[in-house]
């Protein structure tokens, strides 16, 4: 391996093998300066305590605005999002004004009503597909399906969902940039409709409940409540696929651990899920975030005013000084404390549906197909993606003859 101490850390190796390259990083470099695939550089935190401070401080703010000095501000434009202002790239008073009107449309009771809708979608997924053919489950399962939630949640139109499904996975296929902005504009323009349409006509889903939603008499504009319909997708389809990924790639390379599941409760499921986003860490990096005034930690690094920082969830979930044996799969440990739905004022909005949607799609798959294998050799390289830790294909053979 390269000098990871001060050498590029996203190389051939990473893609192969990133939890050995972080380690790497993390032992002779924990708080170090990194260049990016695409030329630019970020500040890389890879230890569980440096990263779990990161998270919580303050000092670190999303909107890089609010790392200027106040007589700048006024002159830089933020960064663009569909729609309006993301909720993920805004800090207090912005964020808190959203998400506590998110979280009162997008409750504990709405996530668990949708649970016999995600059985029939998982369902009808496997249904579709020839059990003796080999099938990339990525593809037929991981991705369809934490699509089709999103739509029942939000309550996009039966009708409307194919062409939903399709933008959503040109925006996560690596389909250019011209192919993506495309997407995301007619995804834009889709929810702005749908949102109008909604208010003439409201029905139980999310997106009538974010129009309807007030806090001391605040409410969302329409923009607002598309730029939030918008970040539920981006932030919930990609993440939820490559955590149902991860389980199944896990399973496959040892049968014994998939059987061992298929012969679980639920309670032993659900401790899996948990281990599997420990493990697999879907997140491996959490996007940006920005110094607002120079940071030093400990062991004598100090992080410049302005600089761009990455927390490395994959890192800091594999950092010895905080599980044991951190690289073994284990769904007996204890995984509490993991951070792979991030923490502090961003955490996860959607961390009991991804869990949800993770032990459905488990279940079913097991329950209707105990013994599926592989059907082709595994890839030996992740998709080169800094933000996510995914496999792009899994070739399974569901019924094997
Ligand atoms: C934020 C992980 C699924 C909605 C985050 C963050 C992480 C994360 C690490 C914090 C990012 C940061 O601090 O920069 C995951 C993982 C998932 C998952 C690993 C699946 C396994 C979902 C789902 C939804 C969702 C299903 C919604 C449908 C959000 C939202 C935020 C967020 C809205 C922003 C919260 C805020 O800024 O206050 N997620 N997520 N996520 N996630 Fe998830």
């Amino acid at each position: 391996m390269t000098d990871l101490a001060t050498g590029p850390v996203f190389t051939d190796d990473y893609w192969r093998e990133p939890f050995a390259v972080l380690g790497e990083v993390r032992e002779q470099a924990p708080v170090r300066e990194v260049e990016l695939p695409d030329g630019g550089t970020t500040w890389l935190v890879t230890r569980y305590a440096d990263a779990r401070s990161v998270m919580a401080d303050p000092r670190f703010v999303k909107d890089f605005r609010n790392s200027l000095p106040p007589e700048q501000r006024a002159n830089v434009p933020g960064i663009p999002s569909p729609g309006g202002d993301m909720m993920l790239l805004n800090d207090p008073p912005v964020h808190t004004r959203l998400r506590k009107l998110v979280v009162k449309a997008f409750t504990v009771r709405r996530v668990a009503a949708l649970r016999p809708r995600v059985e029939t979608i998982a369902g009808a997924l496997l249904e579709a597909l020839t059990p003796t053919a080999t099938v990339d489950l990525v593809d037929a399962y991981a991705v369809p399906l934490p699509t089709a939630v999103i739509c029942e949640l939000l309550g996009v139109p039966v009708e409307d969902q194919d062409a939903f499904g399709a933008w959503s996975r040109t925006m996560i296929d690596d389909s250019g940039e011209a192919a993506t902005m495309q997407a995301n504009a007619s995804m834009t323009a889709y929810l702005q409709e749908l949102v109008e349409r909604k208010r003439a006509q409201p029905d139980e889903a999310l997106l009538s409940a974010l129009i309807e939603v007030s806090e001391e008499g605040e409410q969302l504009s329409t923009s607002e409540v598309v730029a939030m319909g918008m970040l539920l997708l981006i932030a919930g389809h990609e993440t939820t696929a490559t955590l149902i990924t991860t389980a199944v790639e896990a399973m496959l390379r040892d049968p014994d651990l998939r059987d061992r599941l298929a012969a679980s409760d639920q309670d032993g499921l659900r401790a899996a899920v948990e281990e599997f986003l420990r493990w697999g860490s879907p997140i491996a990096q959490t996007p940006l975030r920005f110094a607002a005034e120079d940071v030093t930690f400990d062991g004598g690094v100090t992080v410049p005013r302005g600089a761009m920082v990455m927390v490395s969830l994959a890192a800091a979930n594999h950092d010895p000084a905080r599980f044991e044996r951190p690289d073994d799969l284990d769904p007996d440990r204890d995984t509490t404390g993991h951070v792979s739905f991030g923490h502090g004022l961003h955490f996860c909005l959607g961390a009991s549906l991804a869990r949800l949607e993770a032990e459905v799609a488990l279940r079913t798959l097991l329950d209707r197909y105990p013994s599926f294998t592989v059907g082709a050799d595994l890839p030996v390289e992740r998709r080169r993606s800094v933000l996510v830790n995914a496999w792009p294909r899994l070739p399974v053979l569901l019924a094997p003859e």
